[in-house]
């Protein structure tokens, strides 16, 4: 194993710094989460589900989905407005304490699917405000490669920044050998990577927090 591939892995166990912890007396938070793949048998939507088991007491991670949302056209937006999937995921995004990403790579960077879905997200931009503005964001990723979806973790930042959120720098998680990673039920087989991503929950739910107390 190189150098490379040894920092990674020890990324997924070490680079996780948590945050205040969650209390009794937080109010329940509520995450939308979203996957960048619509394959069935997705790695990533597989990680997001287990982040929703995982999350801790009084943190809701409610498992969204981009499917159904179209490919952008300017054309249709202005004959028909914003089409109902992403007005309806605009709304649960705004409602939401926070919005949590999990992306898949692609040529070294974001699917087109999941960014066409982001953008479909932002229209129209005078809604960008209400939708991201101010909202905590967390990205992780699975690829079944070596470098579990570094660089498209890399290629969201210009995206979130450009959106007004607040991305949480807190911890970091990429999964990589992810073909190796869940079990037929979806479960996570390495208990070093569960503990990761139930640490990385904790550390984003607990900025959060932070974040709806106006602390952060
Ligand atoms: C990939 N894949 C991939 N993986 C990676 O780590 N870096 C990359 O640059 C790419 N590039 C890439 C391009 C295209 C067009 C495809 C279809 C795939 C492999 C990718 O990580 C793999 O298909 C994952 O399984 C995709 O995520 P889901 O669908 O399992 O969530």
């Amino acid at each position: 194993m190189g150098p490379g591939l040894l920092r990674l892995r020890r990324c997924i166990r070490d680079d996780i710094k948590i945050g205040t912890p969650m209390t009794n007396a937080s109010p329940p938070l509520h995450i939308v989460g979203l996957s960048g793949s619509l394959r069935a048998g997705s790695f990533n939507a597989q990680l997001l589900r287990a982040a929703a088991r995982l999350a801790p007491a009084g943190v809701q991670i409610e498992v969204e989905t981009i499917r159904g949302v179209p490919l952008y056209d300017g054309d249709v937006e202005a004959a028909e407005g914003i089409p109902a999937k992403v007005a309806e995921l605009k709304d649960k995004i705004a409602d939401a304490d926070a919005l949590f990403l999990v992306t898949p790579e692609y040529n070294n960077s974001i699917p087109g699917v999941f960014k066409n879905a982001i953008d479909w997200l932002t229209r129209p931009a005078s809604d960008i405000g209400r939708v991201f503005g101010g909202k905590p964001v967390a990205f992780i990723g699975a690829s079944p490669g070596g470098f579990g979806t570094i660089l498209s973790q890399e290629a969201w930042l210009p995206v979130l920044r450009t959106l007004g959120t607040q991305p949480w720098f807190g911890g970091r998680l990429m999964v990589s050998r992810a073909h190796k990673v869940f079990d037929e039920a979806g479960a996570i087989l390495d208990p070093a990577i569960e503990e990761a991503l139930t640490s990385y929950v904790a550390g984003f739910s607990a900025f959060v927090a932070e974040v709806k107390a106006g602390r952060a």
